[in-house]
């Protein structure tokens, strides 16, 4: 994870960098730092500590001007987060500041063969990077020996690299982590992600995997590992800068959450002509020509790929199978004889998906990516990809990407349907009902002071209603702390009811009418043994004691709904006890190491 800025122009560097890692700090919030030329001296200046970026920009000095820098915000991966450990990392003769966001798989082979002599200030594996192409720089020149130091790092890596004796370049490379060039006329941006370069820059680059970038003032070259040109493609910033910012609201999550309505409106706008869905042919013919879909996903968009199956299963009766992508990467199943793999990811970043299409594409396999960033890394190298419209989703836990992946994978399944549904007015009910559940999340706020007392929680449900507990209970878990588990309802019994006791929360989650009286039954089977219990209902089958009740829609569509009052559950357990909504402890948005 992590987020690199780094700058070099005629602007003040300081403001950019530290702008920058605010957007960026989704990346990680272990520790923060920057490196800082000033101006009128040759004189560099660092400052870095443990601690989010608001802390960084307490102790860094406003006194001098700059127009040359790097800053970083850790997600720590090699040593614990504190301040020797915190980026920039300087090389062993002071000569190269160096950020990084990856993992070098082989520091510790580098530093018993290359390094014997030196002596390492941090745990990282980062240092190791800028004592060789110190080493190396005198014996070639500075990009030379960056470029000879990439071909020694086994791991991923974006690096931005300030040469303190050569204020007028900076310089960058990547392998597998992302990293672009933002373009201006009075200088040029690196960053980890395009939300760094909103306000400042209308263009960017993306650079490709082991490519190395030098910068002069407002130009640069791209060359690719033995210095030979490379060519690259110059690309428009659309991102609205309004759209990065709380406005209003009190936390990204609470705009989020309340965005959903707006995002399944734009999603319908985007993938319908009236009342036919409008889609890439090729993704559409992709699904259709393969006998079995394989979903690839982690987390929130691992949850949602489990109702997608359910949309395909049912609804278009293709075969479908969810995976771990960390475990996919490694450990494939047996697979069928037309198999098309679909990447669901918010980001397009995850580490762990792409260890999988790296694999999935050697063996000459079929992809398609669903993501929220058309321009990342996953999107770029599938064959297929399909925007999901969510916006940027800045708050840690994901909360509209998830119905936005949804949507769009119940657009997919419904393109190969014989169900004769008007699939934009269901949809543009559901957009309608999640309105209503907003307008109860004080009611809810006030149901979670009653219910979520204690350290645990479960979400229980079956069928689809247990793919929601899923992710309900990772919702709850990530923000509040409070540990919980999604289960399927009848499984219970057969161990873990041994963990209910007086007063354990049991949420219960019931939208189909065909297991709603199981569902009820197993809630009486926790009831008797103390658990206090909270039931989200669909209007059709509620009873008069359930406390939320959501209106009805196409079933297949009601996890759409019924994760609204989960995302508001865990909102609202979070700032019952103080946490930090947005940024919860040792967790990043974008996970990009393995
Ligand atoms: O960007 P991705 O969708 O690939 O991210 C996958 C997970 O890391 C992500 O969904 C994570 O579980 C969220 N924190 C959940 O809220």
């Amino acid at each position: 994870m992590c987020g690199i800025v780094g700058y070099l122009g005629l602007k003040d560097a300081r403001e950019i960098i530290i702008n920058g890692l605010k957007r960026l700090e989704y990346r990680g919030y272990d520790s923060a730092g920057i490196a800082l030329k000033d101006c009128d001296s040759n004189h560099f200046s660092v400052f870095k500590d443990k601690g989010r970026v608001a802390h960084l920009e307490s102790i860094t000095d406003y006194t001098f001007q700059s127009c040359l820098g790097i800053g970083h915000t850790r997600w720590a991966t090699h040593g614990e987060p504190n301040q020797v450990n915190s980026h920039p990392h300087n090389s062993a003769k002071g000569r190269f500041f160096v950020v990084h966001n990856g993992v070098i798989d082989n520091y510790k082979e580098l530093k018993s063969t290359k390094l014997k002599e030196t002596v390492f200030e941090s745990d990282t594996d980062t240092e190791v990077i800028a004592h060789l192409i110190e080493r190396y720089s005198y014996k070639m020149s500075v990009s030379e020996a960056i470029r000879k130091t990439m071909s020694l790092l086994e791991g991923s890596y974006a690096l931005a690299i300030i040469d303190t004796e050569d204020p007028n370049h900076l310089y960058a490379c990547k392998n597998k982590s992302p990293l672009l060039l933002g373009i201006n006329d009075d200088g040029i941006i690196i960053a980890s992600d395009v939300m760094a370069c909103v306000g400042y820059s209308t263009q960017y680059v993306p650079l490709e995997d082991k490519t190395f970038v030098e910068i002069d003032g407002a130009s640069y070259t791209i060359k690719d590992i033995i210095g030979k040109e490379v060519p690259h493609e110059i690309k428009t910033i659309d991102i609205d800068y309004f759209n990065i910012e709380k406005g209003e609201y009190s936390h990204f999550m609470l705009k989020e959450i309340n965005e959903q309505p707006a995002v399944i409106r734009t999603i319908i706008n985007e993938y319908f002509d009236g009342d036919k869905v409008i889609l890439n042919g090729k993704t559409s013919e992709a699904i259709a020509m393969s006998d079995r879909l394989y979903i690839i996903a982690a987390g929130t968009s691992m949850n949602a790929g489990f109702i997608g199956r359910e949309l395909f299963e049912k609804m278009a009766n293709i075969p479908c199978e969810v995976h771990i992508a960390s475990e996919f990467a490694y450990n494939m199943p047996l697979l069928s004889k037309k198999p098309l793999f679909i990447f669901i990811s918010q980001s397009g970043e995850t580490a762990d998906l792409r260890a999988g299409l790296v694999n999935i594409k050697a063996k000459g396999y079929r992809s398609l990516t669903i993501t929220n960033v058309k321009t990342s890394t996953l999107a770029r190298e599938a064959d297929n990809f399909v925007e999901i419209h969510a916006g940027p989703e800045i708050a840690v836990a994901s909360t509209k990407a998830y119905t936005a992946q949804i949507v769009i994978l119940a657009i997919l399944a419904y393109g190969l349907s014989d169900k004769h549904i008007d699939l934009r007015k269901e949809l543009s009910k559901v957009a309608i009902s999640i309105e209503n559940i907003i307008d109860k999340k004080d009611y809810i706020e006030q149901l979670v002071k009653e219910y979520l007392t204690k350290r645990n929680c479960f979400y229980i449900g079956r069928g689809i209603d247990y793919y929601s507990c899923l992710e309900a209970s990772l919702k709850l878990k990530e923000i509040s702390y409070i540990q919980t588990e999604g289960f399927a309802a009848g499984e219970l019994k057969h161990g873990t009811i041994a963990l209910i006791e007086k007063d354990t929360p049991v949420i219960a989650i019931i939208s189909q009418r065909s297991i709603n009286k199981n569902t009820r039954s197993n809630l009486n089977e926790v009831k008797s043994r103390g658990a206090k219990t909270l039931i989200i209902s669909t209007r059709s089958i509620h009873e008069s004691d359930d406390q939320i009740v959501i209106d009805d829609v196409f079933e297949l569509f009601s996890p759409l709904l019924t994760v609204i009052p989960a995302q508001f559950i865990a909102y609202y357990a979070a700032l019952e006890r103080g946490y930090d909504i947005d940024k919860p402890r040792n967790l990043a948005k974008s996970v990009t190491v393995e």
